[in-house]
């Protein structure tokens, strides 16, 4: 795939109603709806500004959460989660719907523009449709959450045109949401000219740039719980990467599946002979595979539950590994420290309790150390490297989750796909 793209330094935007996709995802606290974490609004703004400054005015959109907008369907999940099916009213579903507006959003960004974002309370209702009319050069506009319209996630044609209709270019700054084929982040730019922001032109060329073209030696840390979610990373990076360390639950799948003793640890046993699989294709390709050689495991899931360090592999019946040893440490930290550059995706344990945190710390510290380019991947990762205070000192932490996972997958990214070649 081709991931040299134009940008909006490419195209003239002066006078024209931009359509800005954004990835304004962002977490809320639960009860009072306050945003927690205002990264991803941060990140906008570089392309935001830039296009407020050469006279455009600015259609900014994204989604926020998973709203679901058929009631009928609604229900349905619902009732499958578990809920009894009479107490989902349609009052009720109207409130979750109504708790997932984009509203704190358009204010958090008129704090940080220092200007006011017009809020439009629909996506291309009749508010959303006069308010674009409108908007002038120099202004900006929020339209309300994409997902509430059935058309969003199923990349409908007709909503994407009635969308596009509203503006003359279209710029994609949605880095973490490049991996949906939906309405507004790949349907549109069939009827708009399409070009990205500065925020995915510099995830397209920092990770892009290690997968294509990488200082080597390349060394891929990639940890998280399960084995079968980083399946189609290990098989791209067993490819391009010239070592490749395990960490994280799916340890204890490899440690299974050569015949040792995982106790009570995260096993996913129809993944045994995928993990073999891998040992031989990286044995084969002349990879360097390393595993843990010792496990920090506790007799609970449980931040102040007993602990102690086991070799991997004797893990006893009772006990779960829940982060990875010191002498595993050692081993790791020592496989990073002449590296070219470094992706790690997924934590080497429980980092969220202080007791098993102490693996994805000390390879967070090894990063920070290294002369290497340094890219974290994003989700689990990236807020472990946050927690642990070690986020200024990395080349680059994506915006992205599921987006980078998908890319280092080697996967197509659907909206990358659909923007012009440069
Ligand atoms: C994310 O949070 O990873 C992106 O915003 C994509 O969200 P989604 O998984 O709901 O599509």
């Amino acid at each position: 795939m081709n991931y040299n793209k134009k940008t909006v330094k490419d195209i003239d935007v002066k006078g024209k109603k931009v359509l800005c996709r954004c990835d304004f995802n962002v977490p809320q606290d639960k009860k009072t709806g306050a945003i927690t974490d205002d990264k991803r609004i941060v990140a906008a703004l570089p392309t935001i500004k830039y296009l407020l400054e050469q006279g455009a005015a600015v259609i900014a959109c994204s989604h926020l959460g998973k709203p679901e907008p058929s009631f009928e369907k609604w229900v349905k999940k619902q009732t499958e989660k578990g809920k009894d099916p009479a107490e989902l009213t349609e009052e009720k579903w109207k409130k979750t719907m109504a708790a997932l507006t984009l509203a704190p959003v358009a204010k958090r960004l008129s704090e940080l523009l220092g200007q006011e974002v017009i809020m439009a309370s629909d996506v291309v209702g009749p508010d959303a449709q006069a308010k674009a009319a409108a908007l002038q050069p120099g202004q900006i506009m929020l339209l309300e959450n994409t997902r509430f319209e059935k058309g969003e996630t199923k990349n409908d044609p007709a909503f994407a045109k009635t969308m596009a209709d509203m503006a003359d270019v279209y710029v994609s700054d949605a880095f973490g949401a490049v991996h949906r084929a939906h309405a507004s982040t790949a349907g549109v730019a069939e009827y708009l000219p399409a070009v990205s922001g500065f925020l995915i032109q510099k995830e397209l060329e920092i990770i892009g740039g290690a997968l294509a073209n990488p200082k080597r030696p390349l060394v891929a840390i990639l940890g998280g719980s399960k084995v079968s979610s980083k399946i189609g990373v290990i098989n791209n990076l067993l490819e391009i990467a010239d070592t490749i360390i395990i960490g994280g639950g799916m340890a204890y799948t490899f440690s299974a599946a050569k015949g040792g003793k995982v106790g009570d640890s995260l096993l996913e046993a129809d993944w045994m002979d995928y993990a073999n699989e891998m040992v031989e294709k990286a044995a084969a390709k002349g990879v360097k595979l390393l595993l843990p050689i010792d496990t920090v495991v506790a007799d609970a899931f449980d931040a102040n539950a007993n602990h102690k360090v086991v070799p991997t592999g004797e893990i006893p019946d009772g006990w779960q590994g829940l982060d990875i040893g010191p002498d595993t440490v050692k081993l790791y930290c020592d496989a990073v420290k002449d590296a070219g550059t470094v992706i790690w995706n997924g934590p080497m344990g429980v980092f969220e309790f202080p007791a098993f945190a102490k693996g994805t710390e000390a390879v967070a510290e090894a990063l920070s150390k290294t002369k290497a380019i340094t890219i974290i991947g994003g989700g689990d990762s990236a807020a472990a490297v946050q927690q642990l205070g070690y986020a200024d000192k990395m080349t680059h932490i994506s915006t992205g989750g599921g987006a980078s996972l998908e890319f280092m997958e080697g996967k197509e990214l659907p909206g990358v796909a659909c923007l012009l070649d440069a």
